[in-house]
């Protein structure tokens, strides 16, 4: 294993002082979900260097230490993804300007993943206010494919393999009628046409089936080099396959004329909210990244702990992370990077972390304490960062330009967290007030 200096030297880690009551055994299996509980622990300091030297200037960050974070991330925990295709090959498959009772434009477009033409294809499903201006989009990933997000009769059905869902009509892994719609309550897409913004979302699963195969299938297979038959320990896993698929969708928002390709916004909830993450650190084209609910390897901290902890995702999810990630089940301390230097990848763009009360599982207190060590890296890069000490209460959102909201509920995707979403993007994005 490797050794890293920045994690070891404690004269430049960040101490938090938590009531501790004691440190947890070694092999710690119950899940935490007591404040008290919440081993005591440093996070390294996302302003000091591999040397141990100080990061003062916004110079030194961008040319330096951004590199040397993004590096440990995609060695450590997400994998390295392979660079974009050297041609972007897309064909709109169908086109309409009368979605929504006329309101909408609709586009569905196939874009090709590889080189290959029998290859992976990302189908994207985007909508559109009519304007003749470009229009500031949303960029989302859904679980079951565009048909699901509206139950316009006109978009696709799947035809990746699918996750089998009674209330959704798939079985055999195959999409049927049936699903049009049934995730329609997380997309309250008229209302979002209606505020000026713009929808484009696809299937993960048309770029990686999310189960465990050995990534036999989706895209990994297309990138081995001669004779490998599986990423090795430091390459993608699923997380880095899906952000890599955001990016080629953005590939395509970028190129055309109707979306505004300066404005678009990488969001995503829960494993999709850590790939949302994970897209806006990669890709600085992203205009400003929101997760929802993406608790344990998305913005909660992983030193806390709490609820999901890096050894339980490893063990439920183990193709979601890269190999290298196994080392630090039980062992976060030693792992070089921690999740708010995530968030702090994605400075100096707006990013929003949003929690739901009831969603422990997912840590909200460490969703929030992300974003408040990642402050300062934003406020080097001369904006404002979150500008609170503490948690706010429920609905009380802060919407700096490094914001935070937690409101009450499940972990889900509420119209209300719609709302928030776009004050945030209508402060930060559209109107860029700071
Ligand atoms: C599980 C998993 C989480 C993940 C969530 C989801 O609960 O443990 O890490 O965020 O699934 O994606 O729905």
């Amino acid at each position: 294993m490797r050794c890293y200096p920045r994690v070891s030297a404690p004269l430049f880690c960040l101490f938090l002082v938590t009531t501790v009551t004691s440190m947890l055994p070694a092999q710690q299996e119950v899940v935490i979900y007591d404040e008290a509980k919440v081993p005591q622990f440093t996070l390294p300091d996302p302003l000091v260097g591999p040397n141990g030297e100080k990061i003062e200037t916004a110079e030194a960050w961008n040319s330096k230490q951004r590199p040397y974070l993004i590096q440990l991330f995609e060695t450590q925990v997400y994998g390295k993804a392979p660079a974009a295709p050297g041609k972007i090959s897309y064909k709109v498959t169908e086109s309409s300007d009368e979605a929504f009772g006329g309101k909408a434009r609709r586009r569905q477009v196939a874009i090709q993943l590889t080189d290959d033409p029998e290859g992976p294809v990302l189908n994207l499903l985007v909508y559109l206010p009519k304007t003749d201006k470009p229009v500031p989009t949303f960029l989302m990933l859904s679980f079951y494919g565009n048909a699901t997000v509206t139950d316009d009769p006109a978009v696709m059905l799947p035809t990746s393999w699918l996750r089998d869902n009674k209330d959704k009509g798939i079985s055999g892994h195959k999409a049927s009628e049936k699903m049009r719609g049934t995730s329609s309550g997380r997309w309250p897409i008229e209302t979002i046409l209606d505020r000026g913004y713009g929808v484009a979302t696809a299937y993960y699963g048309d770029i990686d089936p999310d189960f465990d195969d050995g990534f036999q299938n989706g895209i990994h297979p297309y990138f081995n080099a001669e004779g490998q038959t599986k990423p090795k320990a430091d390459e993608w896993g699923s997380i880095a396959a899906w952000s890599w698929g955001m990016s080629r969708a953005l590939d395509y928002l970028q190129e055309s004329e109707e979306v505004d390709g300066e404005k678009v916004i990488s969001l995503g909830h829960s494993r999709l909210g850590k790939t949302a993450l994970w897209a806006g650190a990669t890709d600085t084209r992203f205009a400003a990244v929101i997760s929802n609910n993406s608790g344990c390897g998305g913005a909660a901290l992983s030193r806390r702990r709490y609820g999901e902890s890096v050894q339980k995702i490893n063990k439920s999810f183990p193709h979601w992370f890269c190999d290298n990630f196994v080392q630090y089940s039980h062992n976060e301390d030693a792992c070089p990077v921690d999740q708010h230097e995530l968030i702090a990848l994605i400075a100096p763009r707006p990013c929003l972390i949003c929690s739901a009360e009831e969603d422990r599982w997912a840590d909200p207190h460490g969703e929030f304490l992300s974003g408040h060590y990642a402050s300062p890296v934003y406020e080097l890069l001369g904006v404002e960062g979150m500008g609170v000490e503490k948690m706010p209460a429920i609905n009380e959102p802060v919407l700096s330009r490094l914001g935070y909201v937690i409101r009450p509920g499940k972990h889900d995707v509420t119209t209300l967290d719609w709302q928030r979403y776009m004050d945030f993007a209508d402060r930060h994005v559209t109107k860029a007030a700071d």
